[in-house]
């Protein structure tokens, strides 16, 4: 029984050891292990290594000389099939470079024997990511494989591209950025055109700092150098870019240098990341929050004990030991931390514009690009305006001593001419000189919303300045600060203000109100005298009627109507009904017309009287 058990048992170890021998030598090469093998990858990274082992096996199988060339064909259709799959998700990562090796490899076996469905759908591909790289020479012209749009794409890139190159006898700088605008429209990773276009910006951002929309097309430039032309650009180019970007978020948009940390994660040693992240982190420690200051939201319940300001003023003004190394001869003479700073940024903006760390992001000298120029002067950068409206808010807290808050008030007059735009601060002068007039409450809004604690400080001066401020201001002033809430800020200097607005707008309400009180007494007085002239008037009327017709009884009635005065009412009638009978337009026919008018007056003087002395006998009458 032990025998039969152990014969069985070493017969089965030895079929299975032959299985798998024989399993090995015929998988080596054979197609259906490897469609086995393919009909379970799935589409995404963390199966391209098993892509890129199956590619190098097939591979391999490829190169052993068969004779059975079935085996041959089906095993160049699994490797199309593998490399197209493999370059479809490096397109999906944005690895355009991987997917175009991909993709080549299949594209250039055309060039030998081997064609399939694979050959089209890559090189349709490929010609897509040529236009996107500008790589014209690489494209494959076949009617099939260009759309009509990537022919047109292709013409007019061709046309703007001799405009690019051609000699200019005068650079116009605005028809060359349009022109290679509209080139990157067609062509956006073209490493070259990427190159010049940034040369070019960098050259208007030299002498328009603060213009945020050329800073950001820069960043724009220089990340889709990194991640689409990183295959280009060696180490130290990478490192410049990093550190470009990182002057440009953290000067000119006044943001978190993050390129600062991709710097060194790249070489930690590199020194100018190093020495622009350790005044990073210095100035960061000592400055407020950007939102406590630039954020109206935030700076609006800026309590002035969150925040410790004589700290902020001895690191500016006091401290003796300057918060940079300085690097660059000749060493500046230290006076104090705020100048060293604004020395620091001069030349840290120099390395930016000069280009020359390395020399080495410049585009083809072919293209006649004139060399940026350092201008003598930048206009102030966003990063020293937000120290400087720290340094306004400073002064305007009562934590600061007075002597220190003499030092800083200058700041706020500096805030805010850098703030405003040129217009807007021509605008706020022209206001200021016509004591406020003119002040509107857009004006305040839109300042308000970019710079919080300069705006501030304008209506601080408009109010100062204004002994008598007009009813309009006042009510523009407390509408303001009405509209944003700002009636009960916590930020002390808010309130301030609001404070003295309100004080004014309550005076000017109480005027208003004592206005109005006068108007209505001034009415009432006016009717009254009315009521009095008209009761005058009346009882005069009174008395004249009385008298008028006691004569006119006396004197005409009676005798119009040829009546005796002791008629009585029965007597009037039948007088009056007998008169109108003999007068009766009816009557008239046969007389002339002088006569007929002048019976016509007597009738009308006998329908007075008798109107009058009907109704004074009434009572007559009566009794
Ligand atoms: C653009 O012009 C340059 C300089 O003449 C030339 O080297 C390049 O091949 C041109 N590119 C295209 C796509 O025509
Ligand atoms: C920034 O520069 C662009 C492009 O030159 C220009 O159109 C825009 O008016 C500038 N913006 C400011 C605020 O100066
Ligand atoms: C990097 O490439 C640029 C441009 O090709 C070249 O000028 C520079 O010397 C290179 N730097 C290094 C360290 O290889
Ligand atoms: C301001 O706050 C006080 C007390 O908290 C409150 O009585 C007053 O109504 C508030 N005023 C406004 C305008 O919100």
């Amino acid at each position: 029984m032990m025998a039969v058990l152990y014969y069985f048992g070493l017969y089965s170890i030895l079929m299975i050891f032959s299985t798998i021998s024989l399993a090995l030598s015929e998988t080596s090469c054979n197609p259906e292990y490897f469609k086995e093998q393919i009909k379970d990858l799935k589409l995404d990274t963390k199966s391209l290594s098993q892509y890129d082992q199956l590619i190098s096996e097939i591979t391999h199988c490829l190169d052993i000389d068969d004779e059975d060339k079935t085996n041959h064909q089906e095993l160049l259709a699994l490797i199309n099939k593998l490399h197209y799959n493999s370059g479809i998700i490096q397109l999906s990562v944005g690895h355009d470079q991987k997917a175009i090796q991909n993709f080549e490899k299949i594209t250039e076996k055309t060039i030998s024997t081997y064609q399939d469905s694979y050959t089209t759908l890559a090189s349709k591909r490929l010609n897509t990511l040529y236009i996107q790289y500008g790589a014209w020479d690489r494209l494959h012209h076949n009617d099939q494989l260009l759309s009509e749009d990537d022919k047109d794409n292709f013409e007019n890139f061709k046309t703007l591209n001799t405009t690019l190159y051609q000699d200019r006898n005068i650079y116009d700088e605005e028809s060359f950025i349009n022109t290679l605008a509209s080139m990157l429209e067609i062509s956006p990773y073209d490493f070259e055109l990427i190159l010049a276009y940034t040369q070019v910006l960098l050259r208007k951002l030299s002498y328009d700092i603060d213009n945020v929309s050329i800073a950001l097309q820069i960043l724009k430039n220089y990340e889709i150098l990194l991640q689409k032309n990183a295959k280009q650009l060696n180490m130290s180019q990478k490192l410049s870019i990093h550190y470009y970007s990182s002057i440009i978020q953290l000067f000119i948009l006044n943001s978190e240098p993050t390129h600062l940390r991709k710097c060194l994660s790249i070489d930690m040693d590199n020194k100018l990341c190093r020495d622009l992240t350790l005044f990073y982190n210095r100035i960061s420690k000592i400055n407020p929050k950007k939102s406590q200051i630039l954020d109206p939201q935030v700076y609006s319940t800026l309590s002035s004990d969150l925040i410790n300001w004589n700290k902020i003023e001895d690191f500016y003004f006091n401290d003796k030991k300057p918060c940079i190394k300085w690097t660059t001869e000749p060493k500046k003479e230290f006076q104090n931390n705020y100048i060293q700073i604004e020395q620091f940024i001069i030349e840290t903006l120099n390395k930016l514009f000069k280009q020359e760390i390395p020399n080495s992001l410049q585009p083809s000298s072919q293209l006649s690009i004139p060399p940026i120029t350092i201008p003598d002067h930048y206009e102030t950068t966003d990063f020293i305006k937000y120290i400087d409206s720290i340094l306004c808010q400073s002064s305007t807290t009562t934590s600061s001593s007075s002597k220190k808050k003499s030092k800083t008030a200058s700041f706020c007059k500096k805030a805010l001419k850098e703030s405003l735009t040129e217009i807007q601060f021509k605008e706020y002068k022209e206001i200021l000189s016509k004591n406020g007039n003119g002040l509107s409450i857009e004006f305040l809004k839109n300042s308000w919303n970019s710079y919080p604690q300069v705006t501030m400080y304008m209506i601080n001066s408009i109010l100062r300045q204004n002994k008598k401020p007009s009813n309009e201001l006042i009510e523009i002033l407390f509408k303001f600060f009405h509209d944003e809430k700002l009636m009960n800020s916590s930020n002390e200097y808010v309130k301030k203000q609001f404070d003295h607005v309100n004080r004014l707008n309550e005076k000017l309400k109480q005027a208003k109100y004592q206005q109005h009180f006068n108007q209505q007494q001034q009415q009432r007085q006016q009717q009254q005298q009315q009521w009095n002239f008209y009761q005058q008037h009346q009882q005069q009327q009174q008395q004249q009627q009385q008298q008028g017709q006691a004569i006119a009884t006396d004197k005409d009635y009676y005798k119009i109507m040829g009546l005796s005065k002791d008629a009585a009412a029965k007597d009037i009638r039948k007088t009056y009904l007998s008169l109108t009978k003999k007068f009766h337009p009816d009557k008239q026919g046969q007389l002339s017309e002088k006569e007929q008018k002048k019976n016509q007056e007597k009738m009308s003087a006998i329908n007075e009287a008798y109107e009058v002395l009907s109704d004074e006998n009434k009572g007559k009458n009566m009794i």
